[in-house]
């Protein structure tokens, strides 16, 4: 019997299962920039991003940080909590790039100190708008425990994500998160964590192995992330 399709995204697609309170997410060779604007699929993209988010997410798991990860199926899927999204795009950044360069001029790579943390609505048809804490507070998403605990959490993933990227000579210039709520309204992280949603930086060059290859026209999005994977001792294949 087919599984039955809840829900498909621009780089996923999440099954039901045969519980209630678990589905499986499968990761596709899609890449997209620019809100759906650029799109493109690349062969292994899909396998290649689900290694990366199965070793940040046993980094984090190892870490104390709970998330959606049940357990990994194969190589483009894994089976996870069923969560209700919380409709926030968590931004964590260490050093300034992409929209924080050109929304405030900064200069890029410029280190954050403290750590900037910023929520955008994850609404494509508004084009993912960013969001202060009162606007969070008016469209009902989260209380203000929730927004704390969740910028909490960023931070502490950032520790852990950071200090493992250091110790292989790559910088974690930033990154988006996604959380989630369970059946027993419990905060967890969710979503994946990959070249796709972060920028990573070569220490000393600034050169990218991230989705800004693509994002930029700067090269082969897929040798980049496996040049990466390599770096950091991942196994693909
Ligand atoms: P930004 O500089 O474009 O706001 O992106 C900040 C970080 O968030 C960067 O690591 C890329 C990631 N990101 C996503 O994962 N999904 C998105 O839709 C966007 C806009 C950014
Ligand atoms: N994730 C967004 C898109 O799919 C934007 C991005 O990552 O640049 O278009």
């Amino acid at each position: 019997m087919e599984a039955v399709l809840l829900y498909e995204g621009k780089a996923k697609r999440v099954f039901e299962t045969d519980k209630p309170d678990e589905v499986i997410i499968s990761f596709k060779d899609d890449a997209t920039a620019f809100n759906g604007v650029k799109k493109d699929s690349f062969a292994d993209k899909g396998k290649v991003n689900l290694a990366f988010t199965k070793h940040f997410f046993n980094l984090l798991q190892q870490a104390g940080i709970k998330t959606h990860i049940i357990s990994f199926i194969d190589k483009t899927s894994l089976r996870a909590k069923k969560v209700q999204i919380v409709p926030l795009e968590v931004v964590v950044r260490n050093y300034a790039a992409g929209s924080l360069c050109k929304r405030l001029g900064f200069e890029k790579g410029m280190e954050l100190k403290p750590v900037l943390c910023e929520f955008y609505l994850k609404d494509d048809s508004l084009n993912d708008p960013i969001l202060c804490r009162e606007h969070i507070k008016y469209l009902n998403i989260a209380t203000e425990q929730e927004v704390a605990y969740i910028e909490q959490q960023a931070l502490s993933i950032n520790k852990v994500i950071s200090s493992f990227m250091d110790s292989k000579g790559i910088t974690l210039v930033d990154y988006k998160l996604e959380f989630g709520r369970t059946s027993d309204e419990e905060i967890i992280l969710a979503d994946e964590i990959s070249p796709d949603t972060c920028r990573f930086w070569l220490k000393g060059t600034m050169e990218s192995l991230d989705k800004d290859v693509y994002r930029e026209d700067k090269g082969d999005l897929v040798s980049s992330y496996k040049r990466l994977a390599e770096i950091l001792g991942l196994e693909i294949n």
